[in-house]
């Protein structure tokens, strides 16, 4: 099917576009009041992303809003460890939490990669029905943790602050650590498969905790698993290639190696500049990024302004040319921000990059 709007998936291909596509991390979520509805009416937060229909609802919500030029699949990273036993749920007000962690290195050695066609079914019925409901207005983005990033919660239990448990793990049980990074590895590129055998036309791995580690521990426990995906997850070729997009909050000190990767995109944060990130990358991915989410909080002048400063930055480092540029926030949305700023912020990008 020839997609209405393609410029997200040129961006990614570097090819020349109209205008700059945007996205935004967490575009569907709790700052809208019709996700609130919906939500309250799947009861929680995992009765809504196992409920196909009311997943692939609240995915086209911010759609039926803003001028996006990109759908993302609404779910989470932690249906992987959920489906391969650990118990995934959400205590009020705390964040994900699950019930059985693995701390040792028996709990390790039972992990398997979950069954796509079963465990995660709900997955990949909801990326259809989405596909199906988008009929070609715009790309459905699929998406998963990173292997570190899922082994922090699975470690873990939860979210935490200073990752006690699984720094410990690497320092004390390299060996198991890196057993639950391989099995996880397996799982994701075969999650990701899935999605894309069930119509997602771009993947997003999010690699949310690799900025916490010293940068020879990112390489052995995140950087080197970033690595096997992008080189054994199969995604076509050609003008049929689905693009592989690699997320990292605090990644910029490893661009240089996750340009290397041969990912087709890197999403970074905003404590790099972009026409940094494009001149230590030398063109040799698209970037994706990078407004600090806080920048919603801004007027909406002070919204436009860093719009185009973003945008020139880029632009200025890449030889006059928006080619090569999704734009996105560096990180996720939050609750307390105001939709009518978000319409300010994606209408900024299209007329301030359709301008030249
Ligand atoms: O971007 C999108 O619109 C797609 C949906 C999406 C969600 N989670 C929905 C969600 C995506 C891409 C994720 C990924 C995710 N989940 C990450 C990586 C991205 C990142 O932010 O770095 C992480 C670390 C998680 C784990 C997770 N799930 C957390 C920390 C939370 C928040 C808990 C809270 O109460 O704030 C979740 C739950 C979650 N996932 C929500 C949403 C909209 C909020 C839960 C709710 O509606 O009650």
């Amino acid at each position: 099917m020839t997609l209405k709007n393609d410029r997200f998936l040129r961006a990614l291909r570097r090819e020349p576009v109209d205008c700059t596509p945007v996205w935004l991390m967490r575009q569907a979520g709790r700052y809208l009041p019709e996700y609130r509805a919906t939500r309250a009416q799947a009861g929680s937060f995992m009765g809504l992303a196992t409920n196909p229909e009311l997943a692939c609802e609240v995915t086209l919500q911010p759609l039926r809003r803003y001028a996006l030029d990109a759908a993302i699949l609404f779910s989470d990273i932690l249906t992987v460890p959920d489906a391969m036993g650990l118990g995934l749920y959400f205590a009020d007000g705390e964040g994900p939490k699950f019930e059985r962690p693995v701390r040792t290195p028996a709990d390790i050695a039972r992990l398997a990669v979950p069954d796509m066609g079963s465990s995660l079914r709900y997955v990949m019925d909801a990326v259809s029905l989405i596909r199906r409901e988008l009929d070609g207005a715009v790309p459905l983005i699929g998406f998963s943790g990173s292997p570190w990033t899922l082994a922090c919660y699975m470690v873990e239990g939860g979210g935490s602050k200073d990752f006690a448990r699984i720094k410990s793990m690497a320092l004390n049980e390299p060996a198991a650590l890196h057993r639950l990074l391989e099995v996880t590895t397996d799982a994701v590129i075969a999650y990701l498969a899935a999605q894309r055998a069930a119509g997602a036309q771009a993947l997003q791995v999010f690699d949310t905790w690799g900025g916490v580690l010293a940068p020879h521990v990112y390489r052995e426990f995140s950087l080197r698993y970033l690595q096997r995906i992008a080189a054994e997850l199969p995604r076509g070729d050609g003008a049929d290639r689905t693009p592989l997009i690699l997320f990292g909050k605090g990644n910029a000190p490893y661009l240089e190696d996750l340009a290397a990767t041969g990912s087709e995109g890197v999403g970074v944060d905003w404590t790099v500049s972009l026409g940094e990130a494009r001149r230590r990358t030398g063109g040799r991915v698209a970037l994706q990024g990078n407004l600090d989410p806080a920048t919603l909080y801004a007027s909406p002048e002070g919204i436009r302004t860093e719009v185009k400063r973003a945008l020139d930055d880029y632009a200025s480092a890449n030889g006059g040319s928006r080619n090569g540029h999704v734009f996105n926030l560096g990180h996720g949305m939050s609750p307390d921000m105001n939709p009518e700023h978000v319409r300010v912020l994606v209408d900024a990008v299209h007329e301030f990059s359709r301008e030249g």
